[in-house]
């Protein structure tokens, strides 16, 4: 069973934002399957699942990172609320990171993952990356 299936993610106007997101998706049912087979004693998914913390943490911060130099480069309106919303997410990735290091807690890396990082995703795509992405399709078309 697949946790965020394609068609879940929604698509907004700019490629390389869709890339990201399905890589951010496949990431993410990455770790759920990690959680389960853990949760079913396997050992080798639970000595995973840190370095898979740190891909998606890697991942998140050269997404965001690209989506803020297009922001920049088209003098988007919301900047500054779009890109604080990413350090958010990234300062609870880097939480969520050291709480399983400290503890290994198998409930609480699923809870997270279930209740609050799908949905972000889902969420953050389908208001604030669409509006930008929205407004870069516009700006590009304008000069083009
Ligand atoms: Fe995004
Ligand atoms: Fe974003």
């Amino acid at each position: 069973m697949t946790l965020l299936k394609r068609e879940q993610i929604p698509t907004v106007g700019l490629d390389f934002m869709n890339h990201d997101h399905q890589a951010a998706a496949e990431q993410i049912n990455q770790l759920d399957q990690l959680i389960r087979q853990t949760r079913q004693g396997d050992k080798e998914s639970q000595q995973q699942i840190e370095p898979l913390l740190k891909e998606i943490y890697a991942h998140s911060e050269h997404h965001f990172a690209h989506e803020e130099a297009e922001m920049v480069r088209v003098n988007f309106p919301a900047y500054e609320c779009h890109k604080g919303e990413h350090e958010r997410v990234l300062e609870e990735l880097n939480q969520v990171l050291l709480q399983w290091q400290n503890n290994q807690d198998i409930e609480q890396l699923d809870d997270f993952l279930n209740t609050t990082l799908c949905h972000w995703l889902i969420n953050h795509i389908s208001t604030m990356d669409s509006v930008t992405a929205m407004f870069v399709g516009r700006y590009d078309h304008a000069v083009a």
